[in-house]
């Protein structure tokens, strides 16, 4: 059964919604076609497609800068202009919907003069130097120059930079120097994650992007997801960047340095190699990272399937509490694996802090292990060990800056790398990574199973635990209900899903969860309710319901991941991040699921071996809570 959320009001400011124009979500919805002649080229299209989409259809390409296919229209940058017979003025090609018979014309001289015109007054304003930015070879505004000729500054260029950059995020660096005020990035934030955080201020020359008060950034909410810096068309918003640190980590003969490496980065790092999106790169990387000079390359995915473990054996904890004793138990339980979304609720539901699942995410699990069991088994100090982790997300350098990550004795994870850091630094060892052998993770975390993998797309985490729950439960193979074991119905981008399962029998209970319960009865004849969201908007529309005492506060566990797609659009990813390059990355994901021998977390046999040796109390036994558990923190809702 699929619920369909209750629509919520949007947040954004009437300054950013009059700048939209009302183009129909799905043209065809309009009913009929139309025939427009794009530069002598006759083509038909559905009621209310944007000439910019029609033209493509024909395979004609007009540039663009503020236009984004994950927002909504905005008109401002007219980098998009085209001639339109029978209008006196350009057009902006995104923002005309196409309702009768029209002839186009993309790139005549007035239309090339316009667009030069524009670059050239960007320019005018831009202080930045290509060679020392990080976008240089990836901005739009650099691909435009180049497109349209520009060799010198027609109408100047800045001598000094107009603002400080901002570097008081552990997640996010702004340089207002940079910005061609596009607005990608508050559309991003108010309309697609509805946090709100940075807004256009000012008016004519004097426009800026701005945040609450003017506040650095690291003082007022936001979540650290990076969404906005995907979407940035230059280098105007980048990640806090710590290769450097990392680099220096590797060249110090007395640091032992190890990499975790996660799933959605494996399964689009080779787009930053020229590769077409999802193709998985997994075991190039593994070689990579060694000829980089890491000494020990582990999986993630090793503490996603720990991750499983502890999560699910809570949310049966908290429904043992609920149906036998009669308590008040925090349900539904909601998982913790994304930063981005934890943050989201501490700033905007911090009374539900209770449901968040107190299971650490994989990252930082891992970080806690590498530091304490691995320490140990290697006969290394745990301060000369150096933890890295490549995550598709920015939010996880917050994370593992949180000061209660150190549970270790040291700070748990040391550095978060992106899926763009990492590539920069294997081209920089001079490494075609698609043309690298292939080699497997290291020992002792060298399995993993299936579940891992698919922590990487929304309903992933879901899907895992689903996968241990029921066969630990009910005591029958997962197979049996859901071919090959794909409960596919989590599955998908839809904003929000929504699943029942009945369970109408139950097994004995199995021998690492015998400390904590004695049968499954209570759970005989429950259905269990269960629910993923992804992208912060659409946490929002569940966390409204709940309150509202909706068909969401009915669940027993709900899957968020902060970012759209989950971990596989994060903010850390390669940009472009379209919809089609998420649907990409995620048949990457789910092929190399399908690969796997195991691929539920309980089967992991390295798994089950560090409950014998580490974690000989179980889940959620003392240690694994010391470990791998945490807490969270109330936060404000306009300033940190
Ligand atoms: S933002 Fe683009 S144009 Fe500006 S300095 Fe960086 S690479 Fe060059
Ligand atoms: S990181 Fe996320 S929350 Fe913060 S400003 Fe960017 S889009 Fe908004
Ligand atoms: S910061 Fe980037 S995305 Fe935001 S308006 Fe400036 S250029 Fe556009
Ligand atoms: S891309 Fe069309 S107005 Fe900016």
């Amino acid at each position: 059964m699929n619920a369909k959320p209750p629509a919520s009001p949007r947040r954004a400011p009437a300054s950013q919604q009059a700048q939209s124009v009302a183009v129909a979500e799905c043209p065809t919805d309009l009913g009929g076609t139309v025939g427009i002649t794009i530069n002598g080229q006759e083509v038909k299209v559905p009621l209310g497609t944007t000439i910019l989409d029609a033209a493509r259809q024909v395979g004609i390409r007009i540039p663009t800068l503020c236009h984004h296919p994950d927002l909504c229209v905005a008109g401002v940058c007219r980098i998009c202009v085209v001639e339109v017979d029978g209008q006196r003025t350009l057009q902006a090609a995104c923002a005309y919907p196409v309702m009768s018979p029209i002839q186009v014309h993309t790139h005549t001289r007035k239309v090339r003069m316009a667009r030069r015109h524009i670059v050239d007054l960007l320019l005018s304003e831009h202080y930045g130097h290509c060679y020392a930015c990080n976008r240089n070879n990836a901005c739009e505004l650099q691909a435009l120059a180049r497109e349209y000729g520009v060799d010198f500054f027609r109408f100047g260029h800045p001598e000094r930079p107009a603002f400080e950059i901002d570097h008081s995020s552990y997640s996010v660096v702004r340089d207002n120097n940079k910005c061609v005020l596009c607005r990608r990035c508050v559309r991003t934030c108010i309309d697609l994650q509805e946090v709100g955080t940075i807004e256009v201020l000012g008016r004519g020359s004097a426009s800026h992007i701005a945040t609450f008060l003017e506040k650095p950034l690291g003082s007022v909410v936001c979540i650290n997801c990076g969404q906005c810096i995907n979407r940035c068309p230059t280098g105007a918003l980048r990640a806090n960047d710590p290769t450097d640190e990392v680099w220096e980590a590797i060249h110090d003969p007395a640091k032992h340095v190890v990499i975790q490496t996660a799933p959605s980065p494996r399964a689009a790092i080779g787009e930053s190699f020229g590769e077409p999106a999802g193709t998985a790169r997994t075991f190039e990387l593994n070689t990579a990272l060694r000829m980089c000079g890491f000494d020990r390359v582990f999986d993630t995915n090793f503490a996603a399937d720990l991750t499983i473990l502890e999560e699910g054996t809570e949310l049966l904890l908290r429904l043992q509490k609920a149906l036998v004793r009669g308590e008040p138990a925090p349900l539904p339980q909601f998982t913790s694996c994304s930063p981005g979304w934890v943050k989201y609720l501490e700033h905007f539901y911090p009374e539900y802090l209770l449901n968040l699942s107190t299971a650490k995410s994989p990252q930082q699990m891992f970080g806690a292990i590498i530091k304490t069991y691995y320490a140990a088994r290697e006969g290394l100090e745990p301060k000369d060990i150096v933890t890295v982790a490549l995550m598709p997300c920015s939010a996880k350098k917050f994370e593992c800056n949180r000061p209660e990550m150190d549970d270790s004795g040291f700070k748990d994870v040391d550095y978060g790398l992106t899926t763009r850091e990492l590539a920069k630094m294997i081209r920089e060892t001079g490494l075609d990574l698609p043309r690298l052998p292939r080699s497997d993770f290291d020992a002792p975390f060298g399995t993993a199973t299936g579940s891992g993998v698919i922590f990487g797309a929304t309903g992933g985490v879901m899907e895992a635990a689903l996968r241990t729950v029921l066969e630990l439960v009910a005591g029958i193979k997962v197979e049996d209900l859901f071919e090959h074991a794909d409960i596919k119905p989590v599955r998908g981008f839809e904003g929000i899903k929504y699943l029942e399962l009945p369970i109408t029998r139950v097994g004995p209970v199995p021998p690492l969860l015998a400390h904590l319960f004695e049968s499954w009865d209570f759970l005989k004849g429950a259905t269990l309710k269960v629910a993923v969201a992804h992208g912060t908007a659409n946490a929002r529309k569940v966390m409204e319901d709940i309150k509202r005492g909706g068909p969401f506060s009915q669940c027993h566990f709900i899957e968020v991941m902060g970012c759209p797609g989950g971990c596989l659009g994060g903010g850390g990813q390669p940009a472009p991040t379209t919809p089609e390059i998420r649907r990409a990355r995620a048949q990457a994901i789910y092929a190399e699921d399908a690969g796997y021998a195991v691929r539920k977390s309980h089967e992991n046999p390295d798994v089950l071996k560090i409950y014998r040796e580490f974690f000989t109390e179980g889940p959620c036994g003392a240690r694994s809570h010391h470990l791998l558990h945490t807490h969270y923190t109330e936060r404000g809702r306009f300033i940190e």
